[in-house]
């Protein structure tokens, strides 16, 4: 059992925060001015996870928050108690393989330099899962704030429609994690 942060001495100017990222839990030290995409990056290694605009424009940042799409470059770690972090890594099947929506992206041959295309399949899930769209159309307009500076879009929206026409992406899971 994780001790309570108050009880771990902060600094300050630092904080102790609690939070699960991909099912595993985590105590994250950082300072409190300190933004979730620089925490996942710098202190938890978690790479797929892309600064760009830092402005919550670009969606190249995007992760669940329990099971919401949100940007991380404008989420403060300190601010994120006892949170369920899912990045593309806990979308994964449970033995590690890629999951529907990771799948169909890779039939598809949904990307291209692959730089947005982490966070593009977490916004995907998300637009099914949390926002419950059945339609192409519904998850395109879901995915206007997850820019790709390659033009994958054709592909994306094809992988997008595999995955609807194959009832959802039941397998993801959406908060739960592997890790
Ligand atoms: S880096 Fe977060 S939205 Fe661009
Ligand atoms: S595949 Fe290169 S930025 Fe999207």
């Amino acid at each position: 059992m994780t001790p309570p942060a108050a009880a771990l001495g902060e600094e300050a100017g630092w904080h102790t925060t609690r939070l699960r990222l991909n099912g595993a839990p985590h105590l994250v030290r950082a300072p409190v001015d300190e933004t979730l995409v620089r925490t996942l990056r710098q202190r938890l290694g978690v790479t797929s996870v892309r600064e760009t605009c830092g402005l919550g424009v670009c969606g190249t940042c995007t992760v669940l928050f329990d099971g919401r799409a949100a940007s991380s470059c404008l989420a403060l770690t300190a601010q994120l108690q006892d949170v369920e972090v899912t990045t593309c890594e806990g979308l994964r099947g449970p033995d590690g393989e890629p999951g529907p929506v990771q799948r169909a992206f890779i039939e598809r041959g949904a990307f291209q330099c692959g730089f947005c295309i982490p966070a593009m399949t977490v916004a995907v899930h998300a637009a099914i899962h949390d926002r419950g769209c059945r339609g192409v159309d519904e998850v395109a307009r879901q995915l206007s704030g997850n820019l790709c500076r390659c033009g994958s879009y054709p592909q994306v929206l094809e992988a997008v429609g595999d995955v609807l026409a194959a009832g959802g992406a039941p397998s993801d899971r959406g908060g739960a994690g592997v890790e």
